[in-house]
């Protein structure tokens, strides 16, 4: 898993829940990497799962809550480095069609050893889409927060259901419906 994970979830740990909390949880976990992270070095997953783990003990926040509001702050701060993706789509059904076969390409381009999920992308017509995560690192929590993170962003009225199809969480559905008359234009 790549650093810049770890270093935006330390962030996060600090802007939310303070500099104390983001400190005890990095000295009181066992981590491989001591809790020394660069954005381009590669780290276990574990040790994700870890960091959370402890912080959810810390806080009184469950590690699926915890997961959502990772994903919801990692989208503002894709927006601000990568402004040109958003920019790009015209509405959050293009962004979202776009992750598996453009963004995520780019990402693997920067970061050859980056450890994507998959998603299949079914539109049945103009306001419905479907995607289908897919991950042994059954991170669907955090690709929750993303993606309520997105819909936020292009100011958009899309609901969405999802359904674990894998009870384990490594297969997830998100399914979308979208009315008219809503988004930023
Ligand atoms: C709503 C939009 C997005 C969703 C739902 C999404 C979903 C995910 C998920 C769930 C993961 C965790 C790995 C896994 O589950 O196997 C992940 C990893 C990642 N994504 Fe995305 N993503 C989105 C947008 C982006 C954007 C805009 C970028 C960058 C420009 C990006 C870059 C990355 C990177 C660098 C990783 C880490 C790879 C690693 O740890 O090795 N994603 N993404």
């Amino acid at each position: 898993m790549k650093g810049v994970i770890f270093t935006e979830f330390l962030e996060m740990v600090e802007n939310k829940f303070g500099f104390l909390v983001a400190d005890k949880i990095v000295s009181e976990t066992t981590l491989p990497s001591n809790g020394v992270y660069t954005a381009v070095g590669t780290y276990s997953h574990g040790e994700m799962v870890s960091l959370v783990t402890a912080l959810s003990k810390e806080v009184d926040m469950s590690i699926p809550q915890l997961l959502k509001a990772y994903g919801d702050h990692m989208f503002g701060q894709f927006v601000k480095y990568y402004p040109h993706f958003m920019e790009e789509a015209k509405d959050a059904y293009e962004f979202l069609a776009g992750i598996e076969n453009y963004i995520h390409v780019e990402v693997r381009k920067l970061y050859p050893d980056a450890e994507l999920p998959h998603f299949k992308i079914e539109q049945p017509d103009e306001h419905q889409l479907i995607m289908l995560y897919h991950s042994e690192r059954k991170m669907a929590d955090f690709a929750e927060g993303l993606i309520e993170g997105c819909i936020r962003y292009y100011e958009e009225d899309i609901k969405f259901e999802r359904v674990n199809v894998e009870a384990d969480g490594t297969i997830v559905q998100f399914s979308f419906m979208r009315h008219a008359g809503s988004g930023r234009a």
